[in-house]
């Protein structure tokens, strides 16, 4: 449901960044800003400032930068409506929901339903466990023999569930909750054909699922004894409106803030694996909960760090399904490493055996990361045969292919060549074939046109004025740039208020940009967002996008709207210098970057021509025709540079 944008204004106005921001690190006034140490990064000296005029806060060491709302969904790993609903909450402000239909009205009432009974359900179990004969003679013990101390239990509001059919139910019944809402909490099971029900979970110790804001959403139930034969070792609650197994992590309410300011997140498989590394003060874990990770529990845990380590069982099941997750993460742009424990342990017994330091140690030491791990599995699993090496080389270079970033996948071939004693050169000619398949698959994009190629063309036909293809396209982008730059920051003004009263910056550049394509992703959309705003007879104020809900339009536009006329306006003062600022010349300004935005593109056209006139050298009879484009374009160009007053180069 979305919130009425007159709540949202006053949400954001109400919740002061820095009022915000101290509630989570110590912040300290240094003239009209505020300055504390970056939650986002580890540092000792202070490099995250908070500007309270602007409502926005910006960070010189890792370039985080967002206004209350930003840092708000950051630090509790929230959407941007939870995070408004975050704030509304704390700082008293009602929320005006627009108008629901009928149907969204039912799910949100059920929603809510469904987490008050499920709050209540973790009560319950807390209370067997505490206050009932059963719970103390039966499952207190069983915690306190796997160790779990009392506050552990309480962190993780563990509980249990008694032996009788219809405890929970009858419970609940009382309470006043109907039987519809306990049915779809998952909380009991139909037993026969007749339609009666029972609780689901019976005579077992209980795992309360928090969602990653802390609210309870399922269930894990452990049975007491290992050697019932015939019961599943756990029960856990089926999916519901608020849960959706794929998308959650257990624990990642508990371990949201150690994720972060330890910037890794060690991944484990099971409940108790997560509690006793808590307990042993290692709080940065969760769990995938048995089954193989997603792409929304790894999505997940992104919001919190880039860096996850995974700790797996050391027998070859738990192997497996540890590798089975990772071409995902490696996808989606996390660093991954692997820690092997000694066969028979998990995270759980190996913490309890050694103590948490030797643990910690044991981790730093043993720490693969996920390439290597592999290399070394397959080389042991490939030995001689040199057809299964040629097969598990392949599987290599397809992981490698997954990682977004171009850098490390070349340190990546580097390294796996010096493990598998390969050319390197294979390696990489087998990874540009799968990256050219998926090109190929994905696009039909222009080919680049590369240097040699150009020059060779260039030669034979008249210079132009700019040498590389790469440095026109940089040109581009930053005519692009400084053109948004305009609009972000005086879009809203009037560019020459003496000569044309009313035409705002934004009216300008939209007119005069009009069927021109930016060649920059996120310009096209900031230019877009331009001209929806001005089509509703909006002139956008810096405020607009210094506030955008987009994380990626916002931080742009904080990093690009920083001061950077305080110094001048500072000259002016002590030397009594008049220095022009950017909104006393707006109009020379903006028009300046039409002209080059259109010199630029013209360019780049010439340059395509090049290219063409190349490969039609044989044909006299097109050639003419392109030629006289080629004439047309030259022209264009010399105009423009003349009216820009450059001079050109030949
Ligand atoms: N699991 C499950 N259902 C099962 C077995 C396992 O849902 N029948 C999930 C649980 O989330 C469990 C995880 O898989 O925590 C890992 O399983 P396992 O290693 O067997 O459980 P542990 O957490 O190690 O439990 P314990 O130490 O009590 O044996
Ligand atoms: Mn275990």
């Amino acid at each position: 449901m979305r919130i009425d944008p007159e709540t949202v204004e006053r949400i954001k106005q109400t919740a002061a960044v820095a009022d915000v921001i101290g509630d989570y690190v110590t912040i300290k006034k240094k003239g009209a800003n505020y300055w504390a140490c970056c939650p986002f990064h580890g540092e000792k000296t202070p490099s995250f400032s908070i500007s309270p005029a602007k409502g926005i806060y910006k960070c010189f060491g890792c370039g985080k930068a967002g206004d209350s709302v930003r840092f708000v969904m950051d630090m509790e790993g929230l959407g941007y409506g939870e995070a408004l609903r975050h704030l509304a909450k704390k700082y008293g402000i009602d929320i005006q929901e627009e108008e629901m239909t009928d149907d969204q009205l039912v799910r949100q009432n059920e929603r809510e339903s469904l987490l008050i009974i499920l709050e209540y359900a973790k009560e319950f179990f807390k209370k067997q466990l505490y206050d009932t004969d059963e719970g103390k003679s039966i499952a207190l013990p069983y915690f306190k023999e796997r160790g779990f101390s009392d506050a552990t239990l309480q962190s993780f509001d563990l509980g249990y569930s008694p032996e009788a059919w219809d405890a929970f139910l009858k419970s609940a019944l009382k309470q006043g909750f109907s039987q519809e809402i306990i049915e779809k909490a998952g909380l009991v099971t139909q037993k026969n054909d007749e339609g009666k029900v029972y609780d689901r979970f019976r005579n077992r110790v209980i795992f309360p699922i928090h969602n990653v804001s802390g609210k309870i959403i399922a269930f894990g139930a452990r049975i007491l004894r290992n050697d019932a034969k015939n019961q599943a070792k756990y029960l856990n609650s089926p999916e519901t409106e608020v849960y959706h197994k794929s998308a959650t992590l257990y624990g990642i309410a508990q371990a949201k803030n150690e994720i972060r300011t330890k910037d890794v997140c060690y991944l484990v498989e099971g409940y108790t694996d997560v509690i006793s590394l808590h307990q042993a003060g290692i709080k940065n874990v969760v769990a995938s909960s048995g089954t193989s990770l997603t792409i929304e529990q790894i999505k997940l845990i992104g919001r919190f760090t880039q860096h996850v380590t995974v700790l797996y069982d050391g027998d070859s099941a738990g192997i497996k399904a540890a590798l089975r997750g990772m071409d995902l993460i490696l996808e989606e742009g996390l660093q991954v490493n692997l820690v092997v424990f000694p066969e028979g342990n998990d995270p759980d017994s190996f913490v309890r055996k050694i103590g948490s330091e030797a643990f910690v140690d044991y981790i730093k030491k043993e720490a693969k990361d996920v390439i290597s791990f592999q290399a070394n599995l397959f080389k042991e699993e490939a030995g001689d045969d040199p057809f299964k090496k040629a097969e598990m080389i392949k599987e290599m270079v397809q992981s490698i292919s997954k990682i977004p970033d171009a850098i490390q996948r070349s340190l990546f071939i580097q390294k796996t060549a010096s493990m598998m004693r390969m050319d390197e050169d294979v390696l990489l000619a087998e990874l540009n074939k799968i990256q050219l398949k998926k090109m190929k698959g994905a696009s039909n994009e222009p080919q680049q046109i590369s240097a040699q190629q150009y020059s060779e063309v260039r030669d034979l036909i008249e210079p132009v004025s700019v040498d590389q293809p790469a440095e026109v396209a940089n040109l581009a982008y930053y005519q692009e740039l400084e053109c948004v730059r305009l609009l972000i920051n005086y879009g809203h003004l009037e560019i020459n208020p003496e000569k044309a009263p009313g035409l705002t910056v934004v009216h300008y550049l939209i007119d005069e940009l009009e069927g021109t394509v930016f060649q920059t992703p996120l310009f096209i959309r900031i230019l877009d967002l331009c001209k929806q705003e001005f089509a509703a007879s909006r002139a956008p104020k810096p405020d607009f996008f210094l506030h955008h809900p987009d994380e990626e339009i916002q931080s742009f536009s904080i990093n690009i709207s920083s001061d950077k006329h305080s110094l001048s306006s500072e000259w002016k003062d002590k030397h009594e210098i008049r220095v022009n600022t950017d909104e006393e010349m707006l109009e020379d300004l903006a028009y300046k970057n039409v002209l080059r935005l259109r010199k630029v593109y013209n360019d780049q056209h010439l340059q395509e021509i090049l290219i063409k006139l190349d490969a039609l050298m044989a044909d006299a009879a097109e050639m003419d025709e392109v030629l006289l484009e080629f004439i047309r374009l030259k022209e264009i160009q010399k105009n423009i540079s003349q009216e820009l007053g450059t001079v050109i180069e030949k």
